[in-house]
């Protein structure tokens, strides 16, 4: 899709369709007031009669008589004093969903005289070629009946006469790549693990490197992860006949000598729970349990487009957990990376037991400005937070904080939870160092505990993304969340 700004004046314009904001009061901003005027009063007519209501995600499409524009989409915002990006992104997906199922080609979105609080106009663009994108984003590469193509090629945005032309510029170039790496990111995640294994993520990593001159790959094999020591991470992939890989992808946009910012991605392509099996109910889910490492993926998909001036390091913990005469037993234990030696309690606790062994492997080798960490980690967490926000926990606050404010500013939010010394006792072990599970209390807190001890000289931040990295049910699918925070985190950081 092309997205670009319309700078012709409103008489200039033309559009196979164009998309017309309203609040509920039903005032007309200059763009509509001009077609209204140039298409029969067609939309005065519509509102006096008060037929359309304008509710966020109410559209309404009209046959237009104006010679600039061969069709008319009136989208509904809901209230104005109740605007903010999830409405707004929810009305732009209605209007988008109305313009596929039509031959419109181009699209015009008149987004002048509209502001939503705390945010400079340009954002309206960026949020609305996020829901866009997400509108028109299909997975059907394992369907014989391929969804009907849509023929929209080309998206702009008028913005008014107003505006600063080269901000609302890169915030399309910005909403276009978080848009990309979304996809990216959703598109792994959604991939069965028959396909989707630690060894295509490996493929896909040096694909990525292969097209972009900034971005370098490198993969450990099993034998060499066991060389270094890395016995926690290969205890999980013990009982698959697929091999674990950790995948590194850096990113080289700052000067050389700069500390690169690193993102951790818990890619656990199957989990089985292994020896401690799941029960069946919904088991296929668990093929998403790499959304950690998908949203990394996507990430630096979206930081390649952009090309900050930073550095930027990816570190993919992938693995299959799978039940097997070799699989790792409850009660097992193994010295880490670290040193550090833990009794294996549960061995669906998997997570944390790959990304531990990567955090140590990421400041033995990589020696972080930061480091980040992205995982399905617990079902505690949807408990505590459900589907709308992300977890965080780390051991430093201000990059809590950045992180914490990349989310609201990208509409991608997360909600810090604390990580006490209290809860650390839930791990004492009477065999080992620690043990992988803390029971039932604070689960999504002892989960980052665990991690915390591997991360004690580290800037280091965890995010639990179990609730909000992909819808059930009917129309489950992974939703390629947090890239646009991590996006914006990075964005923030190159300054
Ligand atoms: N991948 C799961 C967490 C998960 C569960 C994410 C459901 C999304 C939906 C993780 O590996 C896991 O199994 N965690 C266990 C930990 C427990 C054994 C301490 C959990 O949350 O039940
Ligand atoms: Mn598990
Ligand atoms: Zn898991």
């Amino acid at each position: 899709m092309k997205y670009s700004l319309e700078k012709r004046a409103l008489e200039k314009q033309q559009s196979d369709c164009i998309v017309l904001p309203l609040f509920e009061d039903l005032q007309l901003s200059p763009a509509a007031n001009y077609v209204d005027q140039s298409s029969g009063n067609n939309i005065t007519k519509i509102v006096e009669r008060k037929d359309f209501d304008a509710k966020a995600g109410s559209t309404m499409l009209l046959s237009s008589e104006s010679e600039q524009h061969t069709r008319i989409l009136l989208m509904g915002l809901g209230k104005q004093d109740a605007f903010n990006p999830a409405t707004l992104k929810k009305s732009v997906l209605a209007a988008t969903n109305v313009v596929k199922n039509t031959q419109t080609k181009t699209a015009l979105f008149a987004l002048s005289g509209i502001t939503l609080p705390d945010y400079s106009s340009a954002w309206l663009a960026r949020f609305s070629i996020e829901a866009i994108s997400d509108a028109l984003y299909v997975f059907d590469e394992f369907k014989t009946q391929k969804a009907d193509k849509v023929t929209l090629d080309a998206v702009s945005f008028y913005c008014g006469e107003d505006i600063d032309d080269a901000l609302v510029e890169q915030a399309i170039k910005e909403g276009s790549a978080i848009a990309s790496g979304v996809s990216v990111t959703k598109t792994l995640g959604n991939l069965p693990g028959n396909i989707c294994t630690p060894t295509y993520l490996a493929e896909k990593a040096k694909v990525i490197a292969k097209n972009n001159n900034a971005i370098s790959t490198t993969v450990l094999d099993e034998k060499k992860m066991a060389s270094l020591g890395m016995h926690s991470l290969l205890s999980v992939s013990a009982g698959s006949e697929e091999p674990a890989q950790l995948i590194v992808m850096e990113y080289k946009g700052g000067n050389a000598s700069d500390r690169p910012h690193i993102l951790v991605g818990k890619g656990i392509t199957f989990d089985s729970g292994g020896i401690s099996l799941k029960p069946g109910e919904a088991m296929d889910e668990m093929k998403y349990d790499m959304c950690g490492a998908a949203s990394v993926f996507g990430t630096m998909t979206a930081i390649a487009e952009l090309q900050p001036a930073i550095n930027v390091t990816a570190i993919i913990a992938a693995a299959e957990n799978m039940p097997d005469g070799k699989a790792t037993k409850p009660g097992d234990i193994v010295t880490t990376l670290s040193g550090q030696t833990v009794e294996i309690l549960n061995t669906d606790a998997e997570g944390r037991l790959v990304l531990c062994d990567a955090l140590t492997y990421a400041e033995q080798h990589h020696n972080p400005a930061s480091i980040v960490d992205i995982a399905t980690l617990t079902g505690a967490c949807i408990i505590a937070l459900g589907h709308h926000t992300t977890g965080l926990l780390g051991n430093d606050d201000s990059l809590a904080d950045e992180l914490l404010n990349a989310g609201t500013k990208a509409a991608d939010k997360a909600w810090r939870l604390p990580l006490f010394d209290e809860y650390q006792t839930q791990l004492d072990s009477n065999f080992a160092d620690m043990q992988n599970i803390g029971g039932r209390p604070a689960g999504t807190i002892t989960a980052a505990c665990f991690l915390s001890r591997f991360a004690k000289e580290m800037k280091w931040a965890h995010l639990d993304i179990a609730g909000t990295a992909w819808t059930s049910g009917k129309n489950k699918g992974a939703t390629g969340r947090p890239v646009p925070m991590l996006t914006q985190y990075l964005l923030n950081k190159a300054g």
